[in-house]
């Protein structure tokens, strides 16, 4: 399993990725246009085909994730974190100082991988979510080390 910088080839795998991660797919077009923007990057975690990535952002010394995601048949093998930990060094030579996200409370899966690399809930958007859930914000210091709280913010 390699981990690289996505190309817009790429784009038909990672909204595939995305509709089989996610209730609400993007589209590939979609994914092209949030790529195009200031800031962005994507990193894809390949094997033979793609199997998860994840969507960034740099503004001054802040970074935000975008979006992540990984195919049902291949979590908890570790992969979103590798994609998790190549992003945030990315963002951290971009010079970022600080990782920002929103997940849903009831995401525990995705809350797990965040509380691994130390993020902190730093807001709470209440019932945000079509479905009545709430959006926890996240945050943590770059680089992202594992089991590390103590760098956040
Ligand atoms: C959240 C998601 C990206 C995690 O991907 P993954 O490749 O399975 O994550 P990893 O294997 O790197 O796991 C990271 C940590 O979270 C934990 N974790 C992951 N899935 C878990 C689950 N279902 N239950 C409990 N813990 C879980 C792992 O145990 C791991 O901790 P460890 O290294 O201490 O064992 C994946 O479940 C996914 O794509 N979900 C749908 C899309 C989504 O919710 N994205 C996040 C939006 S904010």
């Amino acid at each position: 399993m390699k981990i690289r910088t996505a190309a817009i080839g790429d784009l038909p795998a990672l909204a595939d990725v995305h509709a089989r991660a996610f209730a609400q797919g993007w589209t590939a077009a979609s994914l092209r246009d949030l790529l195009s923007g200031p800031g962005v990057s994507a990193h894809v975690a390949e094997d033979e085909e793609i199997c998860g990535f994840i969507l960034t952002r740099a503004a001054a010394d802040e970074a935000e994730i975008i979006t992540i995601a990984v195919g049902p048949d291949h979590r908890q093998q570790g992969l979103a974190s590798k994609l998790l930990e190549q992003a945030s060094a990315h963002m951290d030579r971009l010079g970022a100082a600080r990782m920002f996200l929103e997940v849903a409370a009831q995401n525990l899966p995705a809350r797990k991988l965040y509380e691994k690399y130390g993020f902190r809930e730093v807001g709470r958007r209440k019932a945000y979510y079509d479905d009545g859930d709430d959006a926890l914000v996240l945050a943590a210091g770059l680089p992202l080390v594992v089991g590390n709280p103590g760098k956040t913010l």
